[in-house]
Order: C-alpha cells, then sequence, then structure tokens
C-alpha cells in the first residue's frame, strides 16, 4: 500500500473515533476530495457546516469558509490544517479601513461576498456566495443603496446582471485575475467547438467571452447537463478532479494564464496549502483550532443566516 492510501485510512479511521466530519472545497487536491465526508463550493459548505451533527469539523478549504464554520457552530471544535491559508480577497479588506470606508457611504445596505473575514460580516447587512449573489441583490429592496465588498470583478458581474448600482470595494482575487484574455482567444480560435465557462470572480474581459458564467458547483452542474463535448474552463484547477470524474467522454481544456507555467490553469496557492499529512495532525492534536469571540460570532452570524434562507 502506498503512503498516500495509507495515511487517507489513517484519517478515516481517526475520523469515526472522534466523530468528525471533512468538509473540503473542490480546489483542493485530488487526495483530500476522496477523504472528503462532502466536497461543494462554498454555499454548499456554509450549509453541510449549519446542519452537521458531528462534533468536530475539520475544514479543508481557507480560512474564511472554517471560520463561517465556526460561527454557524459556535459550539463545535472547527479544525483548519493550515491557519495560514488565506485568500486574497479575505485578506485584501482589512477591517479598519473597511469601518473607515463605510462612513463615506451611509444609509447604505453592505453586502458582502462570503470570502471576507468575520469581522467584515459583522459589519455587513447581507452575505452571499457566487452562487447565490444575484438572488441576494435581487432581494434588497430597489430604493436601497448598496456598497458591495471584497471583490470588484464579481462586484461589476452583478451591477451587469441586477441593473443595480453599487459603490465597490476594490479588492481581487489573485487567481481568476491570472487568467490572459489574448490566450485565451488564441485557444477558442484553435478550438472553435469549445464552451467557455467562467467564474464571476474573472475580470470583465474574460467573463465577456464566456458563455456560461457560474459558481463552482455551477460549472461542474452545466458541463453535465450541456450537450456540448469541449468546455474551456476560466477557474482554479483543482475543480478539473470532479469535472474529470462527472464528464470522463468530455474534453476539459484549463483557461492559459498569462504566466507561463507548467500549470495551464491557475491554481490558488492557498487552497493547495492543505496536505493529508496536515489533516491527520490536525484531527489527531486537534490542533490548530478556529477561536472566535462570541459577540463577533453572535453579529456575523445574522448576515450569513439571511443568506441561508434566501
Ligand atoms: P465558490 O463559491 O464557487 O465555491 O467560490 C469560492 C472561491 O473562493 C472561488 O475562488
Ligand atoms: Fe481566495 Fe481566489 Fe483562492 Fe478563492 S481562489 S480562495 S477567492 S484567493
Amino acid at each position: 500500500i502506498n503512503k498516500k492510501i495509507l495515511l487517507q485510512q489513517k484519517i478515516i479511521k481517526l475520523k469515526k473515533q472522534k466523530n468528525a466530519v471533512i468538509l473540503a472545497h473542490y480546489y483542493q487536491l485530488p487526495e483530500i476530495q476522496e477523504i472528503a465526508d462532502f466536497v461543494g463550493d462554498s454555499l454548499e459548505l456554509s450549509r453541510k457546516a449549519a446542519e452537521t451533527e458531528a462534533e468536530i469539523i475539520v475544514f479543508a478549504g481557507v480560512y474564511f469558509m472554517a471560520e463561517t464554520a465556526k460561527i454557524l457552530n459556535f459550539n463545535k471544535k472547527v479544525l483548519v490544517p493550515d491557519v495560514n491559508a488565506g485568500c486574497s480577497l479575505a485578506d485584501g479588506c482589512p477591517p479598519d479601513k473597511f469601518r473607515e470606508f463605510l462612513k463615506d457611504y451611509p444609509n447604505h445596505k453592505v453586502v458582502t461576498y462570503i470570502n471576507c473575514s468575520a469581522e467584515i460580516k459583522t459589519m455587513s447587512d447581507y452575505v452571499c456566495t457566487s452562487s447565490n449573489a444575484v438572488k441576494v441583490i435581487n432581494s434588497i429592496p430597489k430604493e436601497d443603496k448598496i456598497v458591495f465588498a471584497p471583490d470588484k470583478n464579481l462586484g461589476n458581474y452583478l451591477i451587469k446582471e441586477t441593473g443595480r448600482e453599487m459603490v465597490l470595494w476594490n479588492g481581487s482575487c489573485v487567481v481568476h485575475e491570472a487568467f490572459s484574455l489574448e490566450k485565451l482567444i488564441d485557444l477558442y480560435q484553435k478550438n472553435p467547438d469549445a464552451v467557455i465557462v467562467a467564474h464571476p470572480e474573472s475580470e470583465t474581459h474574460i467573463l465577456k467571452t464566456a458563455h456560461y458564467i457560474g459558481s463552482t458547483s455551477g460549472m461542474i452542474n452545466y458541463i453535465k447537463s450541456s450537450p456540448e463535448i469541449k468546455f474551456i474552463i476560466a477557474t482554479e484547477s483543482g475543480i478539473l478532479h470532479k469535472m474529470k470524474h462527472e464528464v470522463p467522454h468530455k474534453t476539459l481544456i484549463p483557461a492559459p494564464s498569462k504566466e507561463d507555467n507548467s500549470c495551464a490553469c491557475s491554481e490558488c496557492a492557498f487552497m493547495k496549502m492543505n496536505t493529508l499529512e496536515k489533516i491527520y495532525n490536525c484531527l489527531l492534536n486537534e490542533f490548530p483550532e478556529v477561536k472566535l469571540d462570541r459577540n463577533l460570532v453572535d453579529k456575523a452570524r445574522i448576515p450569513i443566516e439571511k443568506m441561508l434562507q434566501c
């Protein structure tokens, strides 16, 4: 038996012993997705975190996702394989700066993308993910003015989709900004029968080329139900594991990035910080654990629950 399988078996045994559940995002390494109890996009993972009856949640994703799980389960232990697995969107929106920013926009409803810290969530009227953002914005009364943070690319997409004016925080995802329009057009010219699918965190010029725009799960469902057989995928490469499994007979081409590197598709370095070893160790030692202040959790839970009910 090889090392990977051995470690996977040890994790599975340990999580049974400890009544733990492993929640993993689609951007996690394939060997992590294989042992997870549930793999999903950020909305699905929040729903699973809210529903779980396990005593311990191991969150294989990035830190803001584990924080969201903790906010929804204050009395449960939420463990992360690596506390340094951040996110350029969450890290690019520091709470003190955001608080100052909001002073210029009194009487605005504050909508934040779930990719932000728990403290930013306490300043939010609504939280959304990429799969329900349009629905959340449309649920806000027309007369209300809106501030949207932290992703300007998703924000611009939402302005176009909903027709609502919004003040945007200037944040972005390093991974989804890495796609090259020039190379994408080149690739499409060589593959005119391909369908381009993109995550709404991508820049406007990339989204303009896309035939389908959606969340991680949205894209997986789209390529499954589409009669087409060739797709160019403009999102993080981890998604290909699930896609290849779902549609083994279809051709999936990663969208090219600006940098010339061996991996044509962008990888989220934060997501890839998690390894099987780190998962095993965090479960064994019950550390690192997400710890949040009770008052902060009580405030941050309100906009998240509003989203889960939307
Ligand atoms: P999803 O909501 O599609 O899971 O996106 C999360 C994310 O971080 C994308 O970069
Ligand atoms: Fe954050 Fe981008 Fe990584 Fe998603 S892909 S976790 S938005 S840095």
